[in-house]
């Protein structure tokens, strides 16, 4: 929740209490050398025991409610028939608005399942945005890409509230040029994650939907941060401020003939979903999950996680939970731009986003931006970003590297698990980063696998370029941070 201050300023108040913590180690910055290094630059590659605010990802990583560790307690473990999947069935018919509900173990099996039964080869996968397991799944499948977002999209320092908005010229185009039956279905993210974490507005899923259904088009959500998505609904789309987030939520639903979603964003646990009213693609989904997940009343996840997923499905469309992210995340993307930061603006829903192209305008798109960037901030803080740039794309067939859209350094800030006091401390050494970012230089891969590099490659400077940034940090803050 956002109040009012007598000053006029805006806190980000947290409506909850803490009760269970994790201790946090800040390794002083020689450490952190020595822990990068041996992480190849990487930050995936670094141990938890190394990082001392973990901004990597809210993948899995948001705090649990105290009824969700309850539910926990009460999950039916039966192989077949627990009452923990009719439980997440019942929430899912209730905020979904979907009858037919299928648990898998996270987002990437549903979009494992779903592009194998809907994705041939030949075919047109149309999306806003791709994301990395997305694109991997769908192409694996034999099919293209097509990413169709609007406007300005693409432009980092923007005011524009619904960058995740469809382009309906470019997507008539390809219906005009591929014809419907080889469009597989137009897939929305809700919030494009690698771009910044924008949202679509209800009008332009509305008129997708319209378009889509006129040509017999599926159309499919992404709802991995569908409650952060509905909040900006709320707030930011005109007609929609009185509405409560299920209203809005149910409103979505009501545009598309599919959902799936990694559960481990929205709902703050473990697993993932696929849910529609299609009797017809339930039924062929189903047939494909024991071979690859297990049975239907648990989709590989455990049922302890089922059960944490009904009633989390059910709180994220509780405004306090919501806008528990969101509201943070503004604050430090406010925070980025007072330091003069390049920060993506307006603020997304999973994290606050650095344009590492405007912060190393040094540093060619061939050395890897967002990946020193996202090394350098590590080095200097203690908090692990993630690269979201041409790292995380794989080459193409004929080895070269393909250069993102955007480079950027994402710091997730989970849910309810961070405060404003961490956010202080990562801007404070973001602004002492872009006064020194001339030490930083670019990287170069030295292990690099063949699909979804950015997991497990491993780079080395340049040059020593980490050694002389951890030397004036160093000069600058004494041998203890
Ligand atoms: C928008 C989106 N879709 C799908 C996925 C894949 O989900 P998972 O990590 O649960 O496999 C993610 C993961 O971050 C995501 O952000």
């Amino acid at each position: 929740m956002q109040v009012t201050l007598t000053n006029g300023t805006k806190l980000p108040i947290e409506m909850h209490k803490v009760r269970i913590v994790q201790r946090c180690t800040l390794q002083p910055v020689a450490h952190r050398l020595a822990a990068i290094t041996a992480a190849g630059y990487n930050t995936f590659l670094l141990r938890t025991r190394d990082v001392f605010i973990d901004m990597l990802t809210d993948s899995g990583t948001n705090a649990m409610s105290d009824n969700q560790l309850a539910a926990m307690m009460v999950a039916d473990d039966a192989y077949a028939g627990g009452d923990s999947y009719y439980r997440l069935a019942d929430a899912c018919r209730d905020v979904m608005g979907f009858e037919f509900c299928i648990p898998v173990h996270q987002g990437r099996a549903a979009e494992h399942l779903l592009a194998k039964i809907l994705v041939k080869p030949g075919d047109r996968v149309v999306m806003n945005y791709h994301f990395t397991t997305t694109k991997a799944h769908f192409e694996l499948q034999g099919g293209t890409v097509h990413e169709i977002y609007c406007e300005g999209a693409l432009e980092t320092a923007s005011t524009n509230p619904f960058k995740g908005n469809i382009d309906l010229n470019k997507f008539q185009a390809l219906i005009d040029k591929f014809g419907p039956k080889k469009i597989s279905f137009v897939r929305m993210e809700a919030t494009t994650n690698l771009i910044g974490g924008q949202p679509f507005s209800m009008a332009n899923l509305r008129a997708v939907s319209a378009m889509a259904r006129k040509h017999g088009i599926p159309v499919m959500i992404d709802t991995s941060l569908i409650s952060e998505n509905a909040y900006f609904i709320k707030r930011r789309e005109a007609g929609y401020a009185d509405m409560g987030i299920k209203e809005i939520i149910l409103e979505m639903m009501g545009h598309a003939d599919m959902m799936y979603m990694s559960g481990r964003k929205s709902t703050a646990v473990r697993g993932g979903m696929i849910a529609t009213n299609s009797k017809v693609l339930f039924e062929q989904v189903k047939a494909w999950l024991p071979v690859y997940e297990g049975f239907l009343t648990y989709g590989g996840m455990s049922s302890k996680e089922v059960e944490a997923m009904a009633v989390g499905m059910r709180e994220m469309c509780d405004i306090e939970v919501a806008s528990s992210g969101a509201d943070l995340i503004q604050y430090f993307v406010d925070q980025m731009v007072a330091a003069g930061l390049p920060a993506v603006t307006p603020a997304g829903g999973l994290a606050g986003h650095v344009d590492a192209i405007k912060f190393l305008p040094h540093i060619p798109q061939s050395a890897y931006p967002a990946g020193c960037l996202a090394a350098a901030i590590y080095l200097v803080s203690g908090a692990r970003p993630m690269e979201r740039g041409t790292v995380s794309m794989d080459r193409d067939k004929q080895g070269r590297d393909v250069f993102a859209d955007l480079e950027l350094a994402r710091l997730a800030v989970p849910r309810r698990v961070y405060s404003m006091a961490h956010i202080d401390y990562v801007v404070d050494r973001l602004k002492w980063l872009h006064a020194h970012r001339d030490l930083i230089g670019g990287l170069r891969f030295v292990e690099e696998p063949p699909v979804l590099r950015f997991f497990f490659g491993r780079l080395e400077p340049l040059n020593d370029w980490g050694t002389k940034l951890a030397k004036a940090f160093e000069a600058d803050f004494g041998p203890e941070q």
